[in-house]
């Protein structure tokens, strides 16, 4: 019965990766974890360099409108791109 809690446990601490982001309490970090975990889990900001980030976030911009989901505000895409920026690997 212990092996299994602990399993349980486990599978329930596991998505926490997504919140295991650099600077997770900033603003932008905060927003970040927010509006890009709503389609898919979040991605590492150090997967991508800021060019490949830039590219992603036109994308997105575009699936968000696409499925209705709410964009974020100019000020708020503003706040994940330099957080992107500043994490970017
Ligand atoms: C409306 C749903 C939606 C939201 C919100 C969303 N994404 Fe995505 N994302 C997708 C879909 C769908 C894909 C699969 C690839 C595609 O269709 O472009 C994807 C793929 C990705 C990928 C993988 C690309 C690759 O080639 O591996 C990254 C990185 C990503 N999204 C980052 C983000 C970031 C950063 C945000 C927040 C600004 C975000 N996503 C918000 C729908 C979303």
């Amino acid at each position: 019965m212990k092996t299994l809690m602990m399993i349980v446990l486990l599978s329930v601490a596991s998505p926490a990766w997504g919140m295991d982001i650099p600077d997770a309490d900033s603003a932008g970090g905060k927003l970040f974890a927010q509006k890009c975990s709503v389609c898919h889990a979040l991605p590492s900001p150090r997967r991508l360099n800021w060019m490949y980030w830039q590219h992603i976030l036109g994308l997105m911009k575009e699936r968000m409108d696409e499925r209705g989901v709410p964009e974020p505000s100019r000020k708020e895409w503003k706040l994940i791109a330099s957080y992107l920026k500043a994490h970017a690997r």
